[in-house]
C-alpha cells in the first residue's frame, strides 16, 4: 500500500502489527505511518471508549480488528480507530448522536481510498467488480468493525472463500470431481479487488495453473505435467480453453476437469 504523507490537524498514527512486533524486539523508535481521516469541522477526536457508551454493538468486537490499532499523535494518544473512518467525534458525543456531527462512510468508497489509494486504482482496471458504479461496496467482503476485516471474520482462506460464495454460488459445487485448488482460496487464481485480466485472473497463461502443476521436460519433445505429456497440448491455448480443462473450478463429469 503506497501511503501520502499528509500532515493535518486530523492526522493519526498507525502502530500496525509488524511494527509492534519490531517494537517488542528492538525497543528501539518504530518506524509508524501517517494518515489522514475524515473530518468534521469543529470536532475533535473522542477516543474509541466514548462510543461504547452508545454503540457497543459496533465496539465489543473492535479491539481486534486492524483498524483499532490508529492512535492521534501526540502526548495524550488516544485510541481513535472508530474515528479513523468515522471522523473525530466530539461534537456527536456532546450532542448524544445529533444529525450531521459525524461521518457515516455508508457504501461510498471514497472514505477508505483516502488511505488505501493503491484501491482505487484497482478498481479502475479492466475486470474489476463494480464498486466504481456503486453496485457493490468494500463492505460487501470487508468487515470494518471486527476482526481481521475480510468479511466471516478468518483469518483463513476459507472464510474468503465463503464471502466470495455468498454471491457465486455457481463456483460453489459440490462436484463429482473437486479441485483442490479451490480450496486453497479463489484469491489463488483472482484478484478480488480488479485485474488487467478478463474474469480478475493473476495471469492468463499456463503460469496461473502451474505455480502447483509442476512441468518437467523429461526428455527432448516431452513435456510432462501430471504425469502426462503436454507437449502437443500447451500451444493450443490456456489450460482451461482449447478443449481441456474448462472445469477449474470443479467438474461434473470428468476428473480431469472437462466438461
Ligand atoms: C451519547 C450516545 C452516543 C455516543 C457516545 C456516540 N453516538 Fe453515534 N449515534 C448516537 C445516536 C443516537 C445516533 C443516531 C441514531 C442511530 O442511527 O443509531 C448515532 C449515530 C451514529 C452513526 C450513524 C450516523 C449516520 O448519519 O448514519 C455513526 C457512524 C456513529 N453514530 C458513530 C459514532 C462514533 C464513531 C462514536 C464515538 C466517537 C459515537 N458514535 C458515539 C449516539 C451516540
Ligand atoms: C474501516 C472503517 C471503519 C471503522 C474503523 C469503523 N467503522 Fe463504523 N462504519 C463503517 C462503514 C463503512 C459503515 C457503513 C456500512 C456498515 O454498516 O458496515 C459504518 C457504520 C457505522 C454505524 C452506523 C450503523 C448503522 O447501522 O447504520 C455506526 C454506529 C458505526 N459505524 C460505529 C462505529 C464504531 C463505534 C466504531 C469503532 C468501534 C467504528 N464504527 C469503526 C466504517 C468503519
Ligand atoms: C485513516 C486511514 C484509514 C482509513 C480511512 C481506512 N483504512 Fe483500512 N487500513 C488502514 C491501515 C493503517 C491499515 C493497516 C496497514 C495495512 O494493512 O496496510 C488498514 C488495513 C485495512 C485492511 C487489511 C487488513 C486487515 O486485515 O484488516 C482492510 C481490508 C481495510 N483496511 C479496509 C478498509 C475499508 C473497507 C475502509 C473504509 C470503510 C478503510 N479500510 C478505511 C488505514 C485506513
Ligand atoms: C469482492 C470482495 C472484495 C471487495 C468488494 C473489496 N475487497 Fe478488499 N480484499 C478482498 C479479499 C478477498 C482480500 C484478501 C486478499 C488476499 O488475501 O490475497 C482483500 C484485501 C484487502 C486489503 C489488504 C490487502 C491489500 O490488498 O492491500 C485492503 C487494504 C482492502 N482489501 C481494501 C479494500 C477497499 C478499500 C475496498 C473498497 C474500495 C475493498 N477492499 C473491496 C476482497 C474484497
Ligand atoms: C456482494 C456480491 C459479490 C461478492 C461477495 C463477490 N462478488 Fe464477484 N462479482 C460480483 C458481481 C456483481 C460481479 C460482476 C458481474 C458481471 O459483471 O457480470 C462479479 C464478478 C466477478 C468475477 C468476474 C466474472 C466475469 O464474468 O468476468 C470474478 C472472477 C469474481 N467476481 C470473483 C469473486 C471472488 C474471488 C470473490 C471473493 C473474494 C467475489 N467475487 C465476491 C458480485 C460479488
Ligand atoms: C485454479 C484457479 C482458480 C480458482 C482457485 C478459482 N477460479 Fe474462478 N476462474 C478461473 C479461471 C481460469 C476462470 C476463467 C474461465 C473461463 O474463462 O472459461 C475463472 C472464472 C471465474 C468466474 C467467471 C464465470 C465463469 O465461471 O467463467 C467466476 C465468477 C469465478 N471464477 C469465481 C471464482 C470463485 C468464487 C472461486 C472460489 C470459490 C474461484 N473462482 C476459484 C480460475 C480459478
Ligand atoms: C493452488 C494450487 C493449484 C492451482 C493454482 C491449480 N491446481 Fe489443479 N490441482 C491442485 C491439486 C492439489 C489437485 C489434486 C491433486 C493432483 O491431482 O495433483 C489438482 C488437480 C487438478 C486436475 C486433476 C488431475 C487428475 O488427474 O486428477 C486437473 C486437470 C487440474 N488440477 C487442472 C488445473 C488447471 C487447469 C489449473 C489452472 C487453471 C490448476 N489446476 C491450478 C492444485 C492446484
Amino acid at each position: 500500500m503506497k501511503l501520502p504523507l499528509r500532515w493535518t490537524k486530523n492526522t493519526l498514527l498507525f502502530g500496525g502489527i509488524a511494527a509492534w512486533g519490531l517494537l517488542l524486539v528492538s525497543c528501539v523508535s518504530v518506524n509508524r505511518a501517517v494518515f489522514a481521516p475524515p473530518s468534521v469541522p469543529g470536532a475533535k477526536f473522542a477516543g474509541s471508549q466514548a462510543c461504547a457508551e452508545c454503540h457497543d454493538d459496533k465496539t465489543t468486537g473492535f479491539h481486534d480488528a486492524t483498524h483499532a490499532k490508529m492512535m492521534a499523535p501526540g502526548d495524550n494518544a488516544k485510541e481513535i480507530g472508530c474515528e479513523s473512518c468515522h471522523g473525530p467525534g466530539s461534537l456527536h458525543v456532546k450532542s448524544g448522536g445529533g444529525a450531521g456531527t459525524i461521518v457515516n462512510p455508508g457504501t461510498s468508497p471514497e472514505t477508505c481510498y483516502q488511505c488505501h489509494l493503491d484501491k482505487r486504482a484497482e478498481f479502475d482496471l479492466p475486470s474489476a467488480h463494480p464498486v466504481k458504479n456503486g453496485q457493490m461496496s468494500c463492505s460487501d467482503c470487508h468487515d470494518s468493525h471486527q476482526g481481521n476485516s475480510i468479511l466471516t471474520g478468518g483469518t483463513n482462506l476459507a472464510g474468503i472463500n465463503d464471502t466470495c460464495l455468498k454471491c457465486h454460488n455457481a463456483q460453489a459445487g459440490p462436484y463429482a470431481f473437486e479441485h483442490e485448488a479451490v480450496r486453497e482460496g479463489c484469491v489463488t487464481c483472482h484478484s478480488p479487488h480488479g485485474s488487467v485480466n478478463a474474469r480478475m485472473l493473476k495471469t492468463t497463461n499456463a503460469n496461473l495453473c502451474l505455480q502447483c502443476h509442476s512441468q518437467t521436460q523429461t526428455a527432448a519433445g516431452v513435456i510432462v505435467i501430471g504425469g502426462r505429456d503436454h507437449a502437443g497440448s500447451l500451444n493450443r491455448g490456456t489450460c482451461w480453453t482449447a478443449g481441456c480443462h474448462e472445469g477449474v473450478h470443479g467438474s461434473h463429469v470428468n476428473n480431469s476437469l472437462r466438461f
